[in-house]
């Protein structure tokens, strides 16, 4: 399953519940990319969109992955600073 931003994470870009509910319900494409996670608060370029340069957000996507693996999926991460368009 290629790379989809959806927009999900309203609190401080964190992967929640329902980014993990998403991400195992797909487990059976065999491997999962995520959306375009931002590699820092300067990265981002859309709201609500999910970054991995915090521990929370770490904390938030352990639980994805380990609920992707749980449906015997792989996921891997696609990692993206926006540039000039970025949006703090
Ligand atoms: C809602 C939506 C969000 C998307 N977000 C990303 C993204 O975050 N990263 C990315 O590389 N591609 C993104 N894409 C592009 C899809 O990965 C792309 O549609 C996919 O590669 C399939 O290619 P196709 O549309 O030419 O069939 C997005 C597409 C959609 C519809």
């Amino acid at each position: 399953m290629s790379g989809m931003t959806r927009s999900r994470a309203p609190e401080a870009g964190i992967p929640t519940e329902l980014t993990a509910t998403y991400f195992s319900q797909r487990a059976s494409a065999g491997l999962v990319v995520t959306g375009s996670v931002a590699v820092s608060p300067e990265a981002s370029g859309y709201l609500w969109t999910e970054g991995i340069h915090s521990a929370r957000q770490i904390a938030g996507w352990r639980r994805v992955t380990e609920a992707v693996h749980s449906a015997g999926g792989r996921i891997a991460v696609q990692l993206i600073h926006r540039g000039r368009v970025s949006h703090s």
